[in-house]
């Protein structure tokens, strides 16, 4: 028996390759490196889903026609939806979506994150949410919708390169439940509905907001070596560390530096945040080696990942929200590619509870 399913292979796929040893990632062929530098959120998109759909002439004009469409879905909002966490308003609202499984179908989902995070953030602070712009890349316009101001290059070309890190990485937990659930049969909404669920852990994609909480905690270069100590003394986990499959460096903490640095570069980030993440990484890094010399643990996706969502304007809160946004491509490639299958996800379970007592 295998709790956590370490090393089972569930699936094949063409999507994407992790490979845990040497800390590489394949999307479709192509080096995560390579798509980070030359590609925008828009080509990876058409990357994941060629094949799955016919394809349209122009996958950024129709995703920007989606995140109109997603938009009319606002104005029916049900003011209670706005009393929860982002992700969970997001999600609420993502399931009044129709389950089909066309490409019109995807595009709205692939937009739904894109529209809903922003808007629920400026409706919750009593403000109106601001309309997408068809043209717009994918990026620049959620960075609009969310401030109201027409983002720098610098900013704009963050976020596609955050969107692009996480927009695929093998069967983790999130696109696993997506596939178990395509394997029903049901929609595609019910895939991604399924998957949203799964990615919100603390353990998967709700990891950033709290490796901010530690860099508040640390409060200081100075002070991070004994705050570390103290929460690894007490048994607990440091966010934005450790991986279930790479065993070296997470290849999406560099991608995401290397925005980090694109950012501090234009004056967008604040040098003393950037220096005191880099000190707790430091540290971090050399305290875990102490204390686990057997289990390789390094800096995962998720650490750089909150300093620059941060330094984009987003609260920690919509962080998950923001993650799904890039990942919801590959749930959806992943949920046509296990339906092609036919095949019904249904493992067994080892029964250890008590059997039924002989009649007296
Ligand atoms: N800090 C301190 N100790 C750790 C950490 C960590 N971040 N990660 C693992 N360990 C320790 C465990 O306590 C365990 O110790 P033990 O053997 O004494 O019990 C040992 O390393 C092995 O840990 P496992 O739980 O078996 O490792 P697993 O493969 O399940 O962990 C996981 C992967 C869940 C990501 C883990 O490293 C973790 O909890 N990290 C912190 C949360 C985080 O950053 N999540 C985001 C992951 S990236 C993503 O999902 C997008």
């Amino acid at each position: 028996m295998n709790a956590g399913l370490e090393d089972v292979v569930a699936a094949s796929t063409v999507l994407s390759d992790v490979d845990g040893k040497n800390g590489r990632l394949i999307i479709r062929g192509s080096s995560l490196d390579d798509l980070v530098a030359n590609a925008r959120y828009e080509n990876v998109l058409a990357l994941l889903f060629a094949g799955f759909f016919p394809q349209t002439p122009s996958l950024p004009a129709a995703l920007g026609a989606a995140r109109a469409e997603i938009f009319d879905h606002l104005i029916t909002v049900d003011p209670a939806v706005l009393t929860l966490p982002p992700v969970d308003a997001m999600r609420a609202l993502i399931a009044r979506l129709d389950d089909g499984d066309d490409l019109s179908a995807a595009l709205r989902l692939v937009a739904a994150p894109a529209v809903f995070i922003p808007a629920l953030l400026r409706l919750k602070a009593g403000k109106s949410a601001i309309a997408p712009k068809r043209a717009s890349s994918h990026a620049a316009d959620t960075l609009r919708m969310m401030t109201g101001d027409i983002p720098s290059p610098e900013q704009t070309a963050a976020l596609d390169r955050y969107l692009v890190t996480v927009a695929d990485h093998g069967l983790n937990a999130s696109t696993f439940a997506a596939r178990v659930v395509a394997s029903t049969r049901a929609g595609m909404t019910s895939s991604v509905l399924a998957a949203l669920s799964a990615l919100k852990g603390p353990l998967h994609g709700g990891a950033p907001g709290p490796v901010l909480d530690m860099l508040d905690a640390a409060a200081t270069p100075d002070n991070a070596p004994n705050w570390i100590a103290a929460e690894l003394a007490r048994g607990e986990r440091l966010m934005g560390f450790g991986h279930r499959v790479y065993r070296v460096r997470d290849p999406r903490a560099d991608a995401l530096k290397s925005a980090v640095r694109l950012l501090a570069g234009a004056g967008a980030i604040d040098p003393a945040r950037l220096a005191l993440a880099e000190a707790v990484e430091r540290t971090a890094l050399d305290q875990l080696k102490a204390k686990k010399p057997d289990r390789p643990l390094d800096t995962n996706v998720e650490f750089y990942t909150a300093l620059l969502l941060e330094a984009l304007g987003f609260p920690r809160q919509a962080f998950t929200g923001v993650f799904a946004m890039g990942r919801v491509g590959g749930w959806i490639a992943h949920a046509r590619e296990q339906a092609e299958t036919g095949r019904l996800i249904r493992p067994r379970s080892l029964y250890i509870g008590p059997q039924p007592q002989a009649a007296a």
